[in-house]
């Protein structure tokens, strides 16, 4: 891979909010010209075939969370960060005041690696106060692996469905540091909430959409939700459905 140079890189980047500062400390120096280890391209092919599977209705939701959150226990995040794409990412430079900033990114090519993965894939940059806003999934498997900063980390079980509520239960509810992981499904943990407690943190997401539920018709998609709605007995609360825009004001 070509070396870019830190004054190539800031013209290229000219007008961006994202600066080479906020970039190069996620990659440091990891991202520049090293060769891919092998074995970080196993691990990017048993990602890939447990999403597969999971696509292929061979393995259950939850497994997946299990076996997806085993993998991103074992790899580690300098030997990950190398598989990203560094000219892609370059292009989508724009970092939000408020909410998630979502940059997109492809996978170099690496030994043992499949050349097309079963699962999307997105790194989230937030500063200190931004917050990947609370939501739910519909039809959706999706985990989260921290890459950089600290983080405040909730979720919550989608107990119930109502008309203008959603009954939730808090599951997780913690600090997040770089190597700690979460993950979401339509069974477990449904619903997360992660703010950023430090400027410069960024999140690898893998998502598995289109998922089959027997018994519902609802469309793959998020479902905003804002868990601070009424305790109900139980430790269970009833939130309000809501949207991005709302959510955004108050949490982003
Ligand atoms: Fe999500």
């Amino acid at each position: 891979m070509e070396k870019l140079s830190r004054r190539e890189f800031t013209g290229g980047a000219l007008g961006s909010v994202l600066t080479w500062s906020l970039l190069e400390t996620l990659f440091e120096n990891e991202a520049f010209g090293d060769d891919l280890k092998p074995i970080t391209g196993k691990w990017l092919a048993e990602v890939s075939e447990v999403s597969q599977d999971l696509k292929d209705e061979k393995v259950k939701q939850v497994i997946w969370q299990e076996k997806v959150e085993e993998l991103f226990s074992k790899v580690r995040l300098d030997e990950l960060l190398e598989l990203v794409d560094f000219e892609r990412l370059r292009k989508n430079l724009k970092i939000k005041a408020k909410s998630e900033t979502s940059l997109r990114f492809n996978f170099k090519k690496a030994e043992g690696a499949p050349s097309r993965v079963a699962f999307g894939k997105q790194i989230f940059a937030l500063n200190k106060g931004n917050s990947v806003i609370p939501h739910g999934h519909n039809n959706m498997a999706t985990a989260f692996l921290i890459l950089k900063g600290e983080l405040h980390g909730r979720h919550f079980d989608r107990l119930e469905d109502q008309p203008k509520h959603l009954i939730i239960k808090p599951t997780i509810d913690r600090k997040f540091k770089p190597g700690e992981h979460s993950s979401v499904s339509d069974y477990k943990d449904n619903i997360h909430w992660f703010e950023a407690l430090t400027d410069n943190s960024f999140i690898f997401n893998i998502h598995v959409l289109g998922l089959k539920r027997p018994g519902t018709k609802l469309p793959t998609s998020r479902v905003y939700v804002d868990p601070e709605g009424e305790k109900i007995k139980g430790g269970l609360i009833r939130a309000p459905r809501s949207n991005f825009r709302e959510l955004n004001r108050k949490y982003g």
